[in-house]
This record gives C-alpha cells, sequence and structure tokens, in this order.
C-alpha cells in the first residue's frame, strides 16, 4: 500500500514537472554578441518594437507599471552595458510579455534589444537618406522594424489574398501605393498606428523614391 502511494506521488510530482516546464518550454536565445556590428538605434528599431509590443493602450503606455512609451521611462529598465542585468532584456525573454493575442518577440527583435543596451543604451537616431532605397537593405528593414509586430505571418489587418501580411517582396510591392498612402496618413487611418511615431518624412520620402523608381526588388 505505502509502496502504491509512493509510486503514485512520484508519478503525479512528474507529471507537474512536465507540465510546468510546458508552460515555459522557451529556452532563453543565446546571444551571439560578436554578431552584433551595427548599431542599433533607440529611435529607428528599438522605440518601434517596444511601441508597438509593450506601450499599446491597456497595456505599458502609461496603465500598466512600467511605463514604457519614451526614452527615460525605458531608460530606467536598463543597465547600460549589460544587459542580462537589465529588466527590459530579462521580460523580453521570460516567455510572458508581450501577452496573448500579441506573439513573443521574435530572435532579431530581441537581439536588438540586448545590442542597444550593450553599446549604452544611448537615445540615438540613423542618420537618414531618402535616396537609398533599394529594397532589401533599405525598405525591408524599413518595414521589418516598424510595421512586423502587426503585419506578421498569418496576420489578418489587410485584405487580399495575403490578408495582412507585409513580409516579403511579392506582399509588399502588391500593396505599395496603400502602404505610401497610409504611411503618409493620406487615405485611412495612419500607419504605424498612435502610440507609434509616425514615420520621419525622410523615411516617408525614402519609401516614396522606391514606389516613384518602378518598385524594383533590388
Ligand atoms: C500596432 C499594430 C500595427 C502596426 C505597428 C502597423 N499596422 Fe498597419 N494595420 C494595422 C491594423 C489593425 C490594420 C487594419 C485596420 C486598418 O486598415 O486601419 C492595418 C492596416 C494596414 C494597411 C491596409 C491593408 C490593406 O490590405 O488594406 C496597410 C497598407 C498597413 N496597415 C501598412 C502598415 C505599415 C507600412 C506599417 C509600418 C510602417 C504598419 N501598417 C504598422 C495595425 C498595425
Amino acid at each position: 500500500m505505502k509502496i502504491k502511494l509512493v509510486l503514485i506521488s512520484f508519478v503525479l510530482i512528474i507529471a507537474a514537472i512536465s507540465l510546468s516546464s510546458c508552460k515555459h518550454d522557451s529556452i532563453p536565445p543565446i546571444i551571439d554578441e560578436s554578431a552584433i556590428k551595427d548599431t542599433v538605434y533607440f529611435n529607428d528599431v528599438v522605440l518601434p518594437i517596444i511601441q508597438s509590443n509593450c506601450a499599446y493602450s491597456g497595456c505599458h503606455a502609461g496603465e500598466q507599471n512600467p511605463e514604457l512609451s519614451n526614452y527615460s521611462s525605458i531608460k530606467k529598465m536598463v543597465n547600460p552595458g549589460d544587459p542580462k542585468n537589465s529588466r527590459l532584456y530579462t521580460y523580453a525573454i521570460g516567455n510572458k510579455m508581450p501577452p496573448s493575442p500579441k506573439t513573443l518577440l521574435n530572435l532579431d527583435q530581441v537581439t536588438s534589444i540586448y545590442g542597444w543596451i550593450l553599446q549604452g543604451a544611448l537615445e540615438n537616431t540613423e542618420p537618414c537618406d531618402a535616396f537609398q532605397y533599394a529594397f532589401k537593405k533599405d525598405i525591408l528593414p524599413l518595414i521589418q522594424r516598424n510595421c512586423i509586430s502587426c503585419h506578421n505571418k498569418g496576420s489578418t489587418n489587410g485584405t487580399g489574398p495575403n490578408k495582412g501580411e507585409l513580409t516579403d517582396y511579392s506582399q509588399i510591392s502588391a500593396k505599395a501605393n496603400t502602404i505610401l498612402d497610409r504611411i503618409s496618413g493620406k487615405n485611412g487611418s495612419i500607419m504605424p498606428p498612435s502610440p507609434q511615431k509616425p514615420l520621419s518624412d525622410c523615411k516617408i520620402t525614402k519609401f516614396s523614391n522606391w514606389v516613384n523608381d518602378t518598385i524594383k526588388d533590388n
């Protein structure tokens, strides 16, 4: 009888352990610091990730602590130079934030946050040249940084065969004119939506130059 009880408790404990590990089954990413060669800019890379994933209405836009809507509030969550001891990074890999229906940050986004903290968590902005508008080097990263949290694979924030997906050349080029209208706030609600800041004039002109120069896949 005793042996049976011991056996049953053993099985229950194992079941409990495996169930709880199911919930937290993602292993913290191993970030290759040597691969972060380029400057990670706060205003162009980090802020859009945080605004579209965390600082939206009802969450960390002020309603929930910590507030994460601007540089000074975000800076309070980091130890410049030490990402592993920065709450902004440990939250991002903690497998809880952002909560459903948002998806967890992807490895690129987590790596950007890590790199920015490692480089000193500065309030910096990438220099912009509107005449640099090659698709792979300029246009795709622009969309990936500012739009992908809502227009990723499986997104239904849009119409047509690919619905709201804006992840590759065919999808972005098919909606190039609609994108241009939306980022410049001409037709329909402006993209990215508030509280994310609108794209800078230089970035809107960059996208417009790409559209006017025959939407090349270069
Ligand atoms: C925080 C979420 C969010 C972000 C970030 C975002 N969008 Fe959207 N987008 C939406 C939602 C929701 C809709 C559907 C409602 C609407 O049309 O306004 C939409 C619709 C659109 C549409 C219309 C799609 C169609 O098929 O008619 C375009 C184009 C668009 N977004 C472009 C962009 C671009 C470009 C960016 C980045 C510069 C961006 N969006 C960033 C949420 C977002």
